[in-house]
């Protein structure tokens, strides 16, 4: 049997380890041969990879990144794209894909089960906001390298008697702010689920400045303030017409300079939360992920994807993995501002 693998959307720690495990497994166990498409969805729409060796994906369990490459292609966004990846894959004598990826490279997984072509999915987002599974890999990687760098802060924000906002990832779900603020001891958590009251902020910041302590924000890249989205709308759109949400780190931290007249710096933490070694429980679920989608390839499965339920790995549809969105319920919300102010 022939398999073809690639990863898709933004990176995160652990692909490498999925893409080791698929590999490994499928030669050892089936003695299938493997084709690593390169750079997402692009790949199999042009035929651009290479076919995995053992030796491939030597020393790569520990690397961040993909060694595959990715890109947010979409083939149904590309004039005959379906067709294109169908006669790809009839060329090269792949029957079936794993399809690593978050909810736009798994939407596309869905399409094209649907029409005909067999795919499994593999969740992958340091957001941890795919609703399917409990947990995703990267998410334990970028939580890691957020509360480090809080740590590092408090110290920092204490000798300059300074308040330090922190922005991390997450743009539709605030998990990496929730943990890393709950694991690094902050001051104030923001997330995108909960619009903040700039008032309430300066009051837990204040409260912070009297008890002489430096307070440490931490707000996710997709948190707004109350009925004021517009304030961090100017300048919204890179050059290459990509939305940029960052930028509420830093109109905060002057908002709080402001109304304090205590001094504010901003952190962005940004890709940094993406890059790097994957943590040893990131590691682990990437290649339990990666072995199971294994099996299901084997057992003639498609249009499935693995998920994590407690500490089983099991199958669900595509369908519904890139349904809904799992964001931050308040329950959890409120554990968090127990430590506010
Ligand atoms: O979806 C993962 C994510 O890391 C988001 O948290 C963030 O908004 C986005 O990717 C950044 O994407 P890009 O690499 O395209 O800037």
């Amino acid at each position: 049997m022939r398999v073809g693998v690639l990863t898709g959307g933004g990176d995160c720690p652990g692909l490498n380890a999925v893409i080791r495990a698929v590999v490994l497994k499928g030669i050892a166990t089936h003695g299938w041969e493997i084709f690593g498409f390169r750079n997402g969805w692009r790949g199999p729409l042009t035929g651009e990879g290479s076919w995995l060796t053992r030796d491939d994906v030597e020393g790569i369990l520990t690397r961040g990144g993909t060694i595959l490459g990715s890109s947010r292609t979409n083939p149904y966004k590309e004039d005959g794209g379906v067709d294109a990846i169908k006669r790809v894959l009839a060329e090269k004598g792949i029957d079936a894909l794993v399809a690593i990826g978050g909810e736009d490279t798994l939407g596309v997984a869905k399409r094209l089960t649907d029409d005909g072509v067999k795919v499994v999915g593999v969740p992958k987002t340091i957001d941890n906001d795919l609703g399917a599974t409990d947990y995703t890999f990267g998410f334990d990687t970028a939580v890691h390298i957020a509360t480090e760098a809080i740590d590092r802060l408090h110290t920092t924000a204490e000798s300059h008697h300074r308040a330090l906002v922190v922005e991390v990832m997450g743009r539709h779900a605030g998990w990496i702010a929730l943990h890393s603020g709950m694991a690094g001891g902050a001051s104030v958590v923001l997330v995108p689920e909960r619009p903040f009251s700039v008032d309430q902020v300066i009051e837990w910041v204040e409260r912070r400045f009297e008890r002489e302590y430096a307070p440490i924000i931490v707000v996710a890249e997709g948190a707004v303030p109350e009925g004021g989205a517009e304030v961090l709308q100017a300048g919204e759109k890179d050059a290459f017409g990509h939305v940029r949400l960052g930028g509420v780190g830093t109109w905060l931290a002057d908002e709080i300079a402001t109304r304090t007249g205590k001094e504010s710096r901003a952190v962005v933490l940004g890709h940094t939360q993406r890059g790097g070694t994957p943590t040893a429980y990131d590691r682990v679920l990437a290649t339990r992920f990666g072995l199971h989608a294994v099996d299901a390839v084997a057992e003639g499965d498609a249009g499935v994807m693995v998920a994590l339920r407690g500490t089983d790995i099991v199958r669900v549809k595509l369908a519904e993995a890139t349904a809904e969105l799992k964001t931050v319920p308040p329950e959890r919300y409120a554990e968090a501002e127990v430590f506010f102010g």
